[in-house]
């Protein structure tokens, strides 16, 4: 039975692709930040441990005990676990960008790194990396987390390359509107960084909040997390991964008009996109 690691799986697609990779016949350690979740997680039959992306004792702490649980074996990673900072880029501080790249980047470069030298010593292993259609195509009041996922996309094409010949691959799922909580996992960090009613930008954040706060009907395309599941699924066991797996319409749509598309005519398709910076 292969084992896998999962971060980020106290909801969405974290707990969507634990339960799944399980049924579909992998030793899964699913992990979350916080103790009642952990607890959760074993009550729903899953193998599961803390692991906070923000603490690196907590993230040794964590691969130490899954090597310990496996032999020293662990055949795949899914680095997931992360949110998203809101906000436009002049209203960022320092302090917000700090901690959207401590989870969603630092913390999984540290994780990674730890897990690689038990899949070198066995000649194999397979990373996936939850990135997104904002990893590639940027929208308005995206600018943190726009920048961390374009970080990710060029930190595993560099890690795919250095990793050839070791029989670890490496590759991205870029999923578009998915159902979880992450619109709501959203909030707390906006309120916390963003000074929105001093604002130039007051009107557009008046309604991103209404829009996150009372969301109505879900966005057009928005699929379920079983449609991320199904490209990890072959991320983890085609003998040819692919090194991206767009998700969704919007995410296959980008893909394709960043190839095609002179960036100032990107740039109108997304802000079109993203009703004028109202979404
Ligand atoms: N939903 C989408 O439309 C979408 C689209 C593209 C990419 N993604 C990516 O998908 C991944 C999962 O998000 P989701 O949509 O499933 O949202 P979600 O339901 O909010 O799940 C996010 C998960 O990450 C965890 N997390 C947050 N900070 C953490 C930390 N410091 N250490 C460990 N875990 C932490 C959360 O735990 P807590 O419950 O403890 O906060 C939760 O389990 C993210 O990387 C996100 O960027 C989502």
């Amino acid at each position: 039975m292969k084992s896998i690691l999962v971060t980020g799986c106290s909801s969405g697609i974290g707990h969507a692709v634990a339960h799944g990779l399980k049924q579909h016949g992998w030793r899964v350690f699913a992990s979350a930040r916080k103790a009642e979740d952990v607890a959760r997680l074993a009550g729903e039959g899953l193998e599961s441990l803390i692991l906070d992306l923000d603490d690196s004792a907590s993230i040794r702490a964590a691969v130490a005990e899954v090597l310990a649980r496996g032999g020293g074996r662990l055949d795949a990673l899914f680095n997931n676990g992360g949110f998203g900072q809101v906000g436009a880029v002049e209203d960022l501080t320092r302090a917000a960008l700090r901690e959207q790249f401590e989870t969603n980047l630092f913390g999984w470069v540290e994780l990674t790194n730890l897990v690689i030298p038990a899949m070198r010593a066995r000649g194999h292993g397979r990373i996936v990396m939850n990135s997104s259609v904002l990893g590639y195509a940027a929208f308005p009041y995206r600018g943190a987390y726009n920048a961390v996922k374009f970080a990710v996309e060029g930190l595993s094409d560099t890690l795919r390359m250095e990793l050839r010949g070791s029989g670890i691959e490496v590759s991205l799922v870029e999923p578009g509107p998915i159902v979880s909580r992450f619109r709501d996992n959203c909030l707390p960090h906006f309120e916390k960084h963003i000074a929105w009613r001093a604002s130039v930008h007051r009107g557009s954040y008046e309604g991103q909040l209404a829009r996150l706060k009372n969301p109505g009907p879900v966005a057009p395309f928005t699929l379920g997390p079983e449609a991320v599941l199904a490209k990890v699924i072959h991320a983890l066991e085609s003998p040819r991964p692919r090194a991206r797996y767009p998700i969704t319409v919007p995410s296959v749509a980008f893909a394709w008009l960043k190839r095609l598309l002179p960036t100032r005519l990107l740039d109108r398709a997304l802000l079109r996109a993203s009703g004028g910076g109202k979404r």
